[in-house]
Order: structure tokens, then sequence, then C-alpha cells
């Protein structure tokens, strides 16, 4: 059975990119991208999306209450009978609603070695705190910010001559390798939810 899968952004999308490679080359099996929501007009994702022939939608927030608009996208998910919702730099709460209809069915990828550095410019928090290891963690969304149970999570060395820019580069890199990784367990089904807790049966 092929998992549907959802994806929201709001930028530049190589994160889905790098999804959308996986699955052609075959490395997630029986799973498919059918919708990118994007609540950005001019998001590259949505292009990179309709270069793949996948349906990409512009849901304007401007035309909705908060609730109002996850609603929408709650239609739009129920259309496409979605089995899993990635979040790939999706700039925008997602409501209760949508979190408790899917239910250990969203995911996220947050560019920091979680719980550190939740939030916004989580590479930037990391690289002025002067850590040494830095990172990135794809976790299922609950209502938190950033707190969901924690599926993988890869970590790079920062570098003495690090910028901000050389360390969120490899950081990205280690996303687009963990965050493939993580659909391909969902998808395979090894992925098993136990309290805070993920275990991987792979
Ligand atoms: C990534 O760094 C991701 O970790 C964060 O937002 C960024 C999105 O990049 N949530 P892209 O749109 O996937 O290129």
């Amino acid at each position: 059975m092929t998992v549907k899968i959802a994806v929201l952004v709001s930028g530049r999308g190589s994160n889905l990119q790098a999804i959308i490679d996986s699955i052609e080359r075959g490395y997630i099996k029986d799973a498919a991208v059918n919708l990118v929501i994007s609540n950005k007009a001019d998001a590259y994702a949505l292009e990179r999306a309709r270069k793949h022939g996948i349906n990409a939608v512009f849901l304007d927030p401007g035309r909705f209450d908060r609730s109002g608009y996850d609603r929408e996208i709650l239609k739009l998910l129920n259309n496409y009978d979605v089995d899993l919702l990635l979040l790939a730099g999706y700039f925008r709460i997602l409501g209760s609603e949508i979190i408790e209809a899917y239910r250990d069915r969203i995911l996220n990828i947050h560019p920091s070695l979680l719980p550190a550095f939740k939030g916004l410019h989580a590479q930037r928090q990391a690289f002025e705190y002067g850590v040494k290891v830095a990172g990135c963690t794809v976790h299922y969304v609950d209502e938190g910010l950033d707190s969901g149970p924690i599926i993988l999570q890869s970590c790079v060395q920062v570098l003495p001559d690090d910028t901000e820019e050389t360390l969120t580069g490899r950081i990205l890199e280690q996303e687009h390798i963990i965050y493939p990784e993580a659909v391909r367990l969902f998808a395979e089904g090894k992925l098993k939810v136990e309290g805070r807790k993920v275990r991987s049966l792979d």
C-alpha cells in the first residue's frame, strides 16, 4: 500500500526535494508525495513540487483566521486521503485540530540537536552560544514547540573557522540525509512511539 504524503512548506524546499528524490530513486518505497501546501505564494518549494507533477497549493493565510486556515488544510489532507504529514521549513504554528487528527503521523525537521535551541534561527542560536557540536533532529509534532518525540538526530562538529553560514550548510547536508531516512522508516512501518521514546525496528 502506498503511503500518501503531504508536505507543508514556506520557502526554499530543499528538504522537500530530498524526499522527492529519495522516493524517485527508490530509497523510500511504497510512498508518494501527493500534495504540497505553502502559506507563501512565492515559495520555491511550490515550483519544485510542480516540476515533479505534484499538486502544489498556495493557501493564503490572509483569507482565514488561524483555526479557519487549519481547517482548510485539514480539508485538503482529507481530500487527498493523506497518511503522513511532513513539515519541511513550514514557518507557522500548526493548530491542535490538525495535530489531533494526525497524531503520530506528523514529522518535522529542526536544525538543532533538540531539546537545545528550539524555535527560529536554531543554527544562529547554536553558533552564538559557542557549542562544539551542532546538528539536526527529525521529530514527531505535538502541541509544544519542537517538543515531540525524537526519531533521528545527526551531529556535525563546529569548526574553528565556521561562520553561521558554513555551519548552517553542513547541518543542511545532514537534514537531507536524516529526513528521508525517517520518512522511509515511517513508510515501512518501522517506527514505534513509546511515550517520549521512539523505537526504530530497522
Ligand atoms: C531547514 O533548515 C529546516 O530544518 C528548517 O527550515 C529549513 C527549511 O529549509 N525547519 P528548506 O525549505 O527545506 O530548504
